[in-house]
């Protein structure tokens, strides 16, 4: 019987905290893992990008980069993998060309490997740059196709979407369902469809959500997947991936072996299982439950509970809302349901219900997607609503980036003071005011000054 390793990229560090624990997971709690995860065998690791580099500079104090720098020093025999949302690198909007290129040569500097790399659109010229840049900085490009359900998204815009990104050239290419609503057996077609012609190795990517990932990855497998990814037990389940350990032990002894070593993956879970004890967001059981919604609505777990939360005693409006969802997505051409989609069809779904007539208030990220300054709607955009909205302005049809101006060296001017390395340019560039709080702070630390009274000092006198 030929045997086909099968790899699993454990998300534990990067997806498995972000999913669970609202991303707040330190690295103070990570480091007593790291060795002994580097043993293991992993495919790859995914422990940075998506939210990290956010929280950290916001919510723990910690700079992303050092994390990185760290992580890596623990870790010199396992691929470090990073989640990338393409020209969004791992903010809310788009950076300019060089941002995207400074920041990502830096990444693969401070030693990482892989870095998956995504539009919510699958429009490939929001990529394209970051793919290039990670290829010539000596990195492994991870080409990513989102997955969605939809009129407008089949087996052949998939087919196609992919032959776009083998174009432009990767080294990898992942299935990314974020919502986790990929069903088995249409992940086993899709798999098998994309083996007819893509030759590098196959990975999946879904969320536990729904209850069905662990055999959406099964069928996958079957199909001819390479790599699946997973988290360590204490951080699955729920609205994260499925769990590396009954993985490791279904596929043992099979023709799809992992080759892991059950004992030493256990090992590690009792060890985070300790951890896990310290953060008061994890105690709670409901996170890690099956969300049945999902299958329903084939909306994110996460947008539901939002829902719920924004109506307060409004909640017996929630079937409207739920309702609307469809077709304010409809109205925009069927944007996936993935940051930022997920929350800009959402808060407009709400606003349509709860101000009794629909587009009667317009956010304004909807505004700028409809003037394209997201990139191509999957499919068409409702015309005559984008009229009304945007009036005779007009709708760009370039590449989003392509207007907008270098950011780099202004963000160098106004972070100079606090700056120490070049790095801290680019958390600057990327998160503005959150980012100089950070570098502040640190200052203060280094040299025991409170430069917010320093400064009021400065413009006219102690304050009182
Ligand atoms: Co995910």
């Amino acid at each position: 019987m030929a045997v086909k390793r099968v790899g699993i990229t454990d998300t534990t560090l990067r997806d498995g905290h972000q999913s669970l624990w609202a991303t707040r997971m330190k690295t103070e709690d990570m480091v007593p893992v790291l060795e002994m995860m580097d043993q293991v065998g992993f495919a790859s690791v995914e422990m940075w990008g998506g939210a990290t580099f956010d929280t950290c500079l916001r919510y723990l104090n910690e700079d992303p980069w050092e994390r990185l720098r760290l992580i890596r020093k623990y870790m010199p025999n396992t691929k470090l993998q990073m989640l990338l949302r393409g020209q969004n690198l791992v903010g809310y909007r788009h950076y300019a060309d060089d941002v995207v290129v400074e920041f990502l040569k830096r990444t693969i500097d401070n030693g990482m490997d892989i870095v998956r790399i995504f539009d919510g659109l699958n429009d490939i010229r929001n990529m394209e740059l970051a793919m290039r840049t990670v290829r010539e900085a000596g990195g492994h490009v991870q080409g990513t196709v989102v997955y969605s359900i939809s009129p407008v998204h089949n087996m052949d815009t998939y087919v196609s979407f992919v032959k776009e990104l083998l174009d432009v050239g990767i080294d990898s290419l992942c299935i990314k369902d974020m919502a986790g609503i990929l069903a088995p057996y249409t992940a086993y077609e899709l798999v098998k469809r994309l083996k007819e012609f893509v030759d590098v190795p196959i990975h999946l990517h879904t969320h536990y959500t729904s209850g069905m990932a662990s055999m959406t990855l099964l069928k996958a497998i079957e199909a001819g997947a390479d790599v699946v990814d997973c988290a360590l037990s204490p951080l699955a389940l729920g609205t994260s991936q499925p769990a590396v350990e009954p993985m490791v032990a279904v596929l043992e002894g099979t023709p799809y072996d992992t080759g892991l070593d059950l004992e030493l993956v256990s090992a590690i879970s009792e060890k985070l299982t300790a951890i896990k004890a310290k953060y008061p967001q994890a105690q709670n059981p409901s996170i890690y439950q099956v969300n049945t919604n999902v299958l329903r609505y084939q909306m994110p777990g996460g947008m539901i509970s939002n829902f719920i939360s924004q109506l307060g005693d409004q909640i017996h409006r929630l079937p409207e809302v739920l309702e609307e969802v469809p077709r304010v997505r409809e109205d925009l051409g069927y944007p996936p349901l993935v940051t930022p989609f997920s929350q800009m069809v959402g808060t407009q779904a709400f606003m349509n219900v709860i101000a009794g007539e629909r587009y009667k208030m317009v956010s304004n990220e909807v505004k700028n997607y409809l003037m394209g300054l997201y990139g191509r709607a999957p499919g068409q955009v409702n015309e005559e609503l984008r009229r009304r909205i945007i009036g005779d302005a007009e709708v760009i049809t370039v590449r989003p980036a392509d207007v907008l101006e270098p950011e780099l060296e202004a963000a160098r001017k106004e972070v100079s003071l606090y700056m120490e390395k070049e790095e801290d340019v680019l958390s600057y560039a990327l998160f503005g005011q959150v980012a100089l709080k950070y570098l502040k702070e640190r200052e203060s630390r280094k040299y025991n000054v409170d430069f917010e009274l320093a400064e009021q000092a400065k413009q006219g006198g102690y304050p009182v």
